[in-house]
């Protein structure tokens, strides 16, 4: 049985994925040790021994695999330490750190399972999840991206407050909260004027602006939105949507690298990305130009064929109010994709809408799948 260090299993990511292991029976596989950077010594979650100290290398060598969700600066600080001892087990990481380094593989084995097992054949031992936007889409549409159809594809996303960490959830519902407060006997009152209302909303909202009540996402996100997740890149780009195109490309095996990448063609993948006021799933409106004018019910074959947890939402009103909604999807391993239609622009675009659990296929499901492929 395998010796599987586990680290930030107590974070938001890292419950999310202690539960899906515990679901899918992944512990009863490994000897799970259980890392603390700030309790070695406290109890362990599960078995007898104590939490070990995240920080002692010795510790951490004697495992085989490693799964972290504890954060960049961890892997920032402890994997190159490790690999400088010579340590040479696996590294399952969700930061976004390693990602695009020439000895990392971005893993999302429904999508490149072939470079995974081109990569553990080269005897790859850095595995990393993608960034959750990537992931969401690809396990949606990825089938189009295989076949090689997809021309370029534009990206309009509406992430939630979940991608920025737990404290952002709390500051979100915060937020709606207080909002409802200021407003509340006008709104118990059906003849008050909502002008008034918005007025006094609106009032609340700038006064938030800047201060605590803002602290996490930097403005507000109750009843507004933000049109920038990540870092500025200087150039009008936010990392956010830098990584669409870089991780899409990279998890398809397109563009150099070490671990059997080509040097085909990037797919241009582009567009803005949006924080706004739900909880934990991701969407995005997706514009499609294809290399050539496939019909739609082709399209939806594709995608309800290509993993068993793609599927297909007709493209009616109700079905799409019924099921393409974050709270439709969040919590359950489906990613629905639906309003797939041919555009205006022509016969060869077309526009699609998919929404993903961005704590599950976003994050925590593609390592806890790439550790079961390592040890079977
Ligand atoms: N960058 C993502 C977001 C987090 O902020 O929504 C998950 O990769």
């Amino acid at each position: 049985t395998p010796r599987v260090g586990l680290i930030g299993w107590r974070g938001m990511v890292g419950s999310v994925l202690m539960d899906r292991m515990t679901t899918e029976g992944d512990f009863d596989k490994i000897e799970p040790v259980f890392f603390s950077t700030s309790n070695a010594g406290g109890k362990a979650p599960m078995g007898d021994e104590p939490l070990a100290d995240a920080y002692d290398l010795a510790a951490l060598k004697s495992c085989e695999a490693i799964l972290t969700c504890q954060g960049g600066d961890y892997t920032k600080d402890m994997h190159a330490k490790l690999r400088a001892e010579g340590w040479d087990g696996h590294w399952i990481d969700a930061a976004s750190t390693l990602r695009m380094n020439e000895d990392a593989l971005i893993v999302l084995d429904p999508v490149n399972r072939p470079q995974i097992d081109a990569a553990m054949a080269a005897g790859n031992r850095n595995w990393v999840g993608g960034n959750c936007t990537v992931s969401c889409m690809l396990m949606g549409v990825g089938a189009l991206f295989k076949a090689g159809l997809v021309d370029w594809m534009s990206t309009q996303t509406y992430q939630a407050a979940s991608g920025g960490g737990a404290k952002h959830m709390r500051e979100l519902l915060t937020q709606f909260g207080t909002l409802n407060a200021e407003v509340k006997s006008l709104l118990d009152d059906p003849k008050s004027a909502i002008l008034e209302i918005d007025r006094q909303v609106l009032g609340r909202q700038q006064a938030m602006t800047g201060g605590d009540e803002a602290a996490q996402f930097g403005a507000v996100l109750g009843g507004s939105l933000i049109p920038w997740i990540d870092a500025d890149l200087g150039n009008g780009v936010s990392k956010e949507e830098w990584k669409a195109m870089a991780e899409t490309n990279k998890i398809l095996g397109r563009g150099p690298d070490a671990l059997g990448g080509s040097e085909e063609r990037a797919i241009p993948v582009d567009g803005i990305c949006v924080r706004i006021g739900a909880m934990r799933c991701h969407s995005q409106a997706l514009t499609f130009k294809l290399k050539g004018d496939v019909p739609v019910g082709e399209i939806e074959a594709m995608i309800e064929e290509d993993n068993p947890w793609s599927k297909v939402i007709p493209n009616e009103k109700e079905a799409t109010m019924r099921d393409l909604t974050p709270v439709a999807v969040t919590g359950t391993m489906d990613i629905p994709v639906g309003r797939i239609r041919k555009l205006a622009m022509g016969p060869d675009h077309v526009g699609a809408f998919t929404v993903g659990d961005q704590l599950l296929w976003g994050a925590a499901e593609p390592l806890r799948r790439m550790l079961r492929i390592l040890i079977e």
